[in-house]
């Protein structure tokens, strides 16, 4: 594929398992039916929450718009590494490749910015419970979904303006599953080591904001839990847990890949597939299984759907 000095690249050449057809089959059908159960769970907890008045309550809309990430963020490139187990040139375009860039960031900077939304909902139900109906109305609600967006949009395209017109010549093969920022910029025709400290800069920073804000509600919400013992405090600390399960497993690897960018250690091709195909299986499995409200909508959602 190499090709002269001066002719752009059109494709990128992208990582997969090795291994014989049979192996090959096996990885297909395996994550096809993660996929699938993936988008299954989010969509299940999108139409229960809109469906059910009593789930009509903003920390239920942010969790159904959580959900709905979850499903965008297990599509911008699990199908097509889904597809690449079966064919024999694993390539994609150009076009592709930064629409890959673009969804990844938006997405993951998205929702970050929804999981401080949700730290912040719980911070005024547990630590400021009577003003609760006053603060979080539902145009605050509707604002914080629209902020989150905005940011994450921002901050993605603030990063693609910069990589869509580097000069790529020749070296095309991406080193993951998926086409990640820092793996493209490096096969530049030019100096991009100020770039990648740049791009790394930005997400960082916007990983660590988001992530002290998280400590930081969290930690006034364990306080103030702590020092009452009612029967809601029961009910606030699993919802607590199963936030801070969440908030973990989308932080953990996210640190670990851009803490450790510019080495080639397998460890990031292995988190990688766990941030775009568990990660969004995983929060509607701790949700919904941990939470008897959701639990008993969706089974009046299916009575609903059998009587009709
Ligand atoms: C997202 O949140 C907004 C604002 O609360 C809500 O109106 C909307 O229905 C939610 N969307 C989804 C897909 O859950």
């Amino acid at each position: 594929m190499d090709q002269g000095n001066n002719s752009r690249v059109t494709e990128f050449v992208l990582y997969s398992l090795p291994g014989p057809r049979e192996l090959q089959l096996f990885y297909f059908t395996f994550f096809t039916l993660l996929y699938l159960f993936t988008l299954l769970g989010n969509f299940l907890i999108v139409l229960t929450v809109l469906s059910e008045p009593a789930l009509q309550t903003p920390m239920y809309f942010l969790l159904s718009n959580l959900s709905f990430i979850d499903a965008c963020l297990s599509t911008f490139a699990t199908p097509k590494m889904i597809v690449n187990f079966l064919t024999e040139h694993k390539t994609i375009s150009f076009a592709g490749c930064m629409a890959q860039i673009f969804f990844q960031h938006a997405l993951v900077g998205t929702e970050m910015m929804l999981l401080v939304a949700m730290a912040y909902d719980r911070y005024v139900a547990i630590c400021r419970p009577l003003q609760y109906a006053v603060i979080m109305s539902i145009h605050k609600c509707i604002g914080l979904v629209v902020g989150s967006w905005l940011i994450g949009v921002l901050h993605s395209v603030s990063q693609l303006v910069f990589t869509v017109n580097l000069p790529f010549c020749g070296p095309n093969k991406v080193d993951n599953f998926f086409c990640d920022l820092l793996l493209v910029i490096e096969l530049a025709c030019t100096d991009t080591y100020m770039l990648e400290i740049l791009m790394l800069s930005d997400s960082g920073l916007l990983a660590m904001i988001s992530f002290v804000l998280l400590l930081i509600s969290y930690m006034v919400i364990l306080v103030t839990v702590q020092h009452r013992s009612s029967e809601g405090m029961t009910k606030a600390r699993a919802t607590l847990t199963a936030h801070f399960t969440v908030v973990t497993l989308f932080f953990g690897p996210c640190i670990f890949i851009y803490a450790w960018p510019f080495n080639n250690f397998p460890v990031d091709k292995v988190l990688s597939i766990f941030y775009s195909v568990f990660t969004p299986l995983l929060n509607p499995l701790i949700y919904t299984l941990r939470n008897k409200e959701v639990i008993s909508a969706m089974q009046k959602l299916r009575t609903r759907k059998i009587s009709s």
